[in-house]
């Protein structure tokens, strides 16, 4: 049975972007293998600098991932400082690690151009990233596609130590789903919590409504042909709404007569209903004030399980 590996940041509230690019993907391979799930505090800790935050998102990522679907039945879902041992294996793959495989990386060039500060921890992101994959021999990551050469350093990296050491690890695959690779968010640009442009999955109704009404539009007017292949609102109801909507939404794009107020108030609805099992799922969870705590912890022991085995071949292999 393959393994799917994924990580999802707990530096802040998960957004629409983050269910489309990755979440419902993620649950829905659930069927095809054992899923290892992880909140990804470690590396949220590169962005994150208040205690009470980190911990407050890490365990509100746990519980909306677990109302949007999971099945702690049939995988694991568990803190990523649960495996402490990951970063120890990240050190080990740094020491074979190229500088010039992690200059290249474009998430860190970004990171840094949208104003973050250059830190260690954040150019070596990607190490503690492969760490995360390789210690649990997984065949499957699920991504989003700003995720896809994350995936590649950890291929180059596992072959590297496969050089240096001898067989050790198994190259993963990334899974990444053409249609929902780029979720774009309010302003038009990719959704990114950091763009402070998403459509949160569990905000409140008010909140959600506004957010939605705030997509930027140009300014045709109403009686105006309108181009639904540009539009961000409509590139979001095709997410949410069945074939026929989307298909008469078009339609009322092309012919002219409605404006984009209209085609926002019917997204909203569409958003709304879309959601509303999992909200509804998350109340229940809620209810139950041990159950997250209950699936992390057996998630961490599964986890640690697989990456007991993995480091105690990775020290053999180098000589520790
Ligand atoms: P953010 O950009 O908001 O910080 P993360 O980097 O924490 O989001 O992403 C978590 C997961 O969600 C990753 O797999 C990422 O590829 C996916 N993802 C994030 N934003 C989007 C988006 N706008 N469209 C598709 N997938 C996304
Ligand atoms: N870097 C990923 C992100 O920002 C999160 C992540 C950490 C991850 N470790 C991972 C994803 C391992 C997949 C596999 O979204």
């Amino acid at each position: 049975m393959p393994r799917i590996i994924s990580g999802i940041q707990s530096s802040g509230v998960l957004h629409i972007g983050n269910y489309f690019g990755m979440i419902q993907p993620a649950i829905a391979l659930q069927a095809e293998g054992e899923a290892f799930y992880f909140i990804a505090n470690y590396h949220a800790l590169t962005s994150v600098r208040d205690p009470n935050v980190l911990r407050e998102n890490s365990r509100r990522v746990a519980l909306d991932f677990l109302a949007c679907g999971f099945d702690p039945d049939r995988g694991a879902l568990f803190m990523q400082t649960d495996v402490p041992q990951v970063t120890e294996l990240a050190w080990i793959l740094s020491t074979v690690a190229p500088m010039g495989l992690l200059e290249r990386a474009h998430s860190y060039k970004d990171k840094l151009a949208h104003g973050m500060t250059a830190s260690a921890g954040l150019f070596t992101y990607p190490v503690l990233m492969a760490a995360d994959i390789l210690i649990y021999d997984s065949d499957i990551v699920p991504v989003g596609k700003d995720q896809k050469q994350h995936i590649e350093i950890t291929r180059d990296l596992a072959v590297k130590m496969n050089e240096t050491f001898g067989q050790i690890f198994k190259l993963p695959e990334p899974r990444i789903r053409a249609a929902t690779e780029t979720v774009p968010g309010v302003d038009g640009q990719k959704m990114s919590k950091s763009y402070g442009n998403t459509i949160d999955i569990f905000g409140d109704e008010k909140e959600t409504r506004k957010r939605v009404m705030s997509i930027v539009t140009d300014s045709k007017p109403v009686d105006e042909p309108k181009d639904p292949a540009t539009s961000t609102i409509f590139q979001l109801f095709s997410l949410v709404g069945s074939k026929d909507e989307i298909a008469v939404m078009g339609e009322r794009f092309r012919k002219g007569g409605a404006g984009y107020g209209d085609f926002k108030k019917q997204l909203f609805e569409k958003l709304w209903e879309y959601f509303s099992p999992m909200r509804k799922r998350r109340e229940e969870i809620l209810a139950d004030k041990l159950y997250v705590d209950n699936v992390l912890v057996r998630g961490a022991g599964r986890a640690n399980e697989v990456a007991n085995d993995v480091m105690t071949r990775v020290r053999a292999a180098v000589g520790l």
